[in-house]
């Protein structure tokens, strides 16, 4: 796959199950390098898990991951080291180390992966806290920190070791409308002033619209729909046009709408 350097890294008729649960169902994406693609689509339909396959944290049971001209779905663990050093991951749940200070947090990928004797006093420490605006936090404890600090923290973790990719899983949920604009502006900030390739999971629109290159949705264990931001908006898709209104669809109309015809007391046409 040398011969497309401009993707960073790419998906290839991917499938995965759990037990009878199919979750995807030969996705195929890719991702240009130094450019930000939103991953959209409903809880649940297997975002986080097409995430963790890039970073073979799952293993496909079916179909390719690629990181560059690398192929990594077949690599062992323990050679895993040097890929995902350059691949940076925002988790879902921030997960700081809560008896940790901020900057020992921010230095733990250093000192997991061998490169720095200094931890928290290490430059590169200061440097990504400036970057996400809490380098006077280093000496402070997780808690004494809001949600959308701890959010930066995260973020300055994740970039710590200069990635060549962000992988950020669903950045600004749980955040208040103003602290998730503040991610966004990361988002957009790092991309540019690192040329990071930035993958965003989100169900948020106002964020997916604010900083995505290009949007992807998935449905149903695929890709529903691939492309810039104006392609969405114009999408005469039912699936995508109702996910870009908030709307239920038709089946779990009909679902709370049986739940209520059964409930003595709650008028069915309510
Ligand atoms: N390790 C796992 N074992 C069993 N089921 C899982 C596992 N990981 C994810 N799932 C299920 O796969 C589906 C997709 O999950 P996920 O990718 O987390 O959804 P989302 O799009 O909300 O991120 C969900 O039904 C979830 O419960
Ligand atoms: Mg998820």
């Amino acid at each position: 796959m040398s011969d497309q350097p401009d993707i960073a890294l790419r998906v290839k008729d991917l499938h995965k199950s759990f037990g009878p649960l199919k979750v995807l169902r030969g996705t195929t994406l890719a991702f240009p390098r130094g450019r930000t693609t939103v991953v959209l689509g409903p809880s649940g339909c297997g975002k986080s898990v097409m995430l963790k396959h890039l970073v073979a944290l799952e293993r496909p049971d079916r179909g390719e991951v690629w990181f560059g001209d690398q192929r990594i779905d077949h690599v062992r663990e323990r050679d895993l080291g040097p890929i995902r050093r350059k691949i940076g991951f925002l988790f879902q749940q921030s997960a700081l180390f809560d008896s940790l200070t901020v900057g020992d947090n921010v230095a733990f990928p250093l000192v997991e992966h061998g490169l720095t004797q200094m931890g928290a006093d290490d430059p590169r420490v200061a440097r990504v806290l400036r970057m996400v605006g809490l380098e006077e936090k280093l000496r402070h404890m997780p808690a004494d920190l809001s949600g959308g600090q701890r959010k930066r923290v995260a973020l300055a973790r994740a970039i710590v070791l200069e990635p060549e990719v962000v992988l950020y899983d669903e950045p600004t949920t749980g955040l208040d409308p103003i602290t998730s604009d503040v991610i966004n502006e990361l988002i957009l900030k790092l991309a540019d002033e690192m040329g990071i390739t930035s993958i965003v999971v989100t169900h948020d629109l106002a964020s997916a619209f604010k900083v995505a290159d290009r949007m992807v949705m998935l449905h149903e264990g695929t890709v529903r729909l691939e492309g810039g931001p104006e392609v969405f908006r114009a999408s005469q898709d039912p699936v995508v046009s109702r996910f870009l209104k908030g709307e239920a669809n038709p089946e779990e109309l009909a679902e709370i709408n049986r739940v209520q015809a059964r409930q003595p007391g709650v008028a069915a046409s309510a």
